[in-house]
């Protein structure tokens, strides 16, 4: 396990510190962690049990490479030019958001050397709310695991601007959907606190817009 893998029971650090890790070793990951995060993955919730998600794993280079071009076009083309003339996010500062960027901008470059992705999948024609909500808590689940793991990831979406290119590449049926792909691998970089906007900008109780009273 790396020096960065953290305590298995401080879930609450786990939290605070799952950021997006967008720069990764290219070694490989061990076969038993990445069976940790997938078992972290199907104890989430989904609606009605059902559980009628399945989960790419992928690591052969050349599809790799292939999904990683129309990934790396949707950022240069219709998510980087977007970004770059946007305010930063909430509560960040110009220089934080140059950063981001930065990285992001690596891992479209980069994001096919990740030793591992995972894909969530579910079946249906129409990706909506509803079917969503029953793939993203597996998603943050091993998010979670691999951060309490020392292992870096991200979800990632962007590619869907080449939703049917990419489905084709990763050879996913005709009626299953993809929902994210998460680049996983040993980070660059140290793991560090999330940047959110205090909870008092955001939290309301009982009344849209009446801050709590406790
Ligand atoms: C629905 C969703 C889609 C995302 N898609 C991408 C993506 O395509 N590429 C990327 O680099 N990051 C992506 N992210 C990561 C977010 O940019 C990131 O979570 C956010 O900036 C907060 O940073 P942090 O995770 O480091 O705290 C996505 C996150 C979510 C929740």
């Amino acid at each position: 396990m790396s020096d960065q893998a953290a305590s298995a029971t401080d879930l609450f650090e786990i939290i605070r510190t799952t950021r997006s890790m967008r720069r990764l070793k290219p070694d490989p990951v061990p076969n038993e962690f990445l069976q940790k995060i997938l078992e972290a993955g199907v104890c989430a919730p989904s609606g009605g049990n059902m559980q009628r998600w399945r989960f790419l794993i992928i690591r052969d280079a050349g599809i790799k490479q292939n999904v990683g071009a129309f990934y790396k076009h949707a950022w240069d083309e219709q998510v980087a030019p977007r970004y770059r003339a946007s305010e930063p996010a909430p509560g960040m500062d110009r220089d934080r958001f140059r950063r981001l960027l930065a990285a992001a901008e690596h891992l479209a470059a980069h994001i096919h050397e990740a030793p591992v992705w995972i894909v969530p999948c579910l079946q249906g024609a129409a990706p909506t709310r509803t079917a969503g909500s029953s793939i993203y808590p597996a998603a943050q689940n091993m998010l979670l695991a691999a951060r309490a793991l020392g292992l870096g990831a991200t979800l990632t979406t962007l590619y869907l601007g080449f939703e049917k290119e990419v489905e084709t590449a990763l050879g996913l049926p005709a009626d299953w959907h993809s929902y994210a792909i998460i680049p996983i691998g040993y980070p660059l970089g140290r793991f560090g606190p999330v940047r959110r906007v205090p909870l008092v900008e955001v939290v309301f109780e009982d009344r849209w817009g009446q801050r709590p009273s406790g």
